[in-house]
């Protein structure tokens, strides 16, 4: 039983008052994220990182946040160039640089209510399970909830990007080759890039930004603690921009904003090139350099990863704000789970991502049987990302 059903216990509801209440059923779904992992391993490298992101909410807090990162500093004096793939990239990215101020037509204007050119489809929030739960809703209402939802998502997409530019930095110091270095440094002017557009698109188009979401926090707490180079790389090279390539082709097709399209059609081209690092980056390491056990321990970590970013990104700020009170946590984790949106948004992320690990060495006939036992098998024979370009992704005649 989960634990936050002892909550919705009518006879214990009936003696804690609403807030008390509502603070147990967030701690007991946060435990229910503990109980998720499998891998007592798992637990243990990411319990720190759960406690201040959780628990301790440190993302939430209006002040800033310090990490203590702890990789090195890798410095190679001979500048030697023996990675060609990575030069090709490298030269890629600084043809392909682009300025977020001027190539994005900025004056176009976005009314976020209107019927005209919505946000996001209708049908992307499951209104009729919202309706089981007694939530009714008048058509401004629903209106007005894809806009947040869509608000929501945009925030956690410059959050993650916050991320990113710091991951992108530390690998760039840390990585032990010079063409990863070189191509490090046009990722991070990326990232800034892409800080620069979601930012300036929340606040003078939807004028609303979220705090970041505790279970991003507490992934991008974990990796910038990490001091081995190549799990920042797993982590946020292969895991969350995976996410955010999958999240954003998938917006870019369901959207019909123009200004949001224009600019998510601009961030793909760059993420597609990010997500090709990492890969090209581990696959030499994983499956020829690492011996037995510490392979091992990056394909249980990455296994625990990607189902915590399957059942976790449950737009709980959105909730908080307004739906608290009015439905359980629980019940808004069982709404959110059936929304058409998010569905497509996991088959998008896992169709990538699954044949990235196998393309690194990290699906194993050890490990494989657990993503089919969580129904992400599916995804094992499917194209990865190495080689696929931003067109690939943002091909209109799959919309
Ligand atoms: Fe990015
Ligand atoms: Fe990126």
């Amino acid at each position: 039983m989960a634990v936050s059903a002892l909550f919705e216990n009518p006879a214990v509801a009936k003696v804690l008052p609403a807030a008390v209440r509502q603070n147990v059923e967030r701690w007991a779904d946060h435990v229910n994220v503990l109980l998720a992992v499998r891998n007592p391993a798992v637990i243990q490298q990411m319990a720190p990182s759960a406690v201040r992101g959780l628990f301790l909410r440190q993302g939430r807090r209006d002040e800033p946040t310090r990490m203590r990162a702890s990789h090195e500093a890798h410095f190679d004096w001979s500048y030697k160039s023996d990675f060609p793939e990575l030069q090709a990239l490298y030269q890629k990215a600084k043809r392909m640089q682009w300025n977020a101020a001027t190539d994005i037509d900025w004056k176009q204007n976005v009314e976020p209510l209107s019927p005209e050119n919505p946000l996001l489809p209708h049908d992307f929030l499951a209104w009729d399970h919202l309706r089981g739960l007694g939530v009714r809703l008048t058509p401004a209402e629903e209106q007005k909830y894809l806009y947040l939802a869509l608000s929501w998502m945009l925030s956690q997409f410059l959050h993650g990007e916050q991320g990113a530019l710091l991951a992108s930095a530390q690998v760039t110091e840390s990585v032990p080759f010079t063409d990863g270095k070189f191509y490090g440094a046009t990722q991070v002017m990326d990232e800034a890039r892409h800080i620069e557009v979601f930012h300036r698109y929340l606040e003078t188009k939807l004028n609303k930004r979220y705090q970041v979401n505790d279970n991003l926090f507490t992934i991008i707490d974990s990796l910038m603690h990490d001091g081995r180079w190549d799990m920042k790389f797993l982590g946020m090279q292969i895991m969350v921009e995976g996410l955010a390539l999958g999240a954003f082709s998938m917006l870019y097709k369901v959207t019909r904003e123009p200004l949001l399209r224009q600019a998510l059609r601009r961030v793909i081209h760059d993420e597609a090139r990010h997500v090709n690092y990492g890969v090209l980056a581990l696959r030499d390491l994983y499956t020829r350099q690492l011996s037995e056990r510490e392979r091992i321990e990056r394909e249980d970590w990455a296994f625990e990863v990607a189902v915590l970013m399957r059942d976790r990104f449950l737009v709980h700020e959105l909730y908080e704000e307004e739906f608290e009170g009015r439905i359980s946590r629980r019940q808004w984790n069982a709404f959110i789970d059936v929304c058409p949106g998010m569905s497509m948004f996991r088959t998008t992320m896992f169709s990538r991502l699954v044949p990235n690990l196998r393309e690194i060495g990290l699906l194993t006939d050890r490990v494989l049987p657990h993503y089919e036992r969580v129904g992400l098998g599916r995804f094992m024979h499917g194209r990865s990302t190495l080689g696929m370009e931003g067109d690939d992704y943002v091909d209109d005649r799959a919309a």
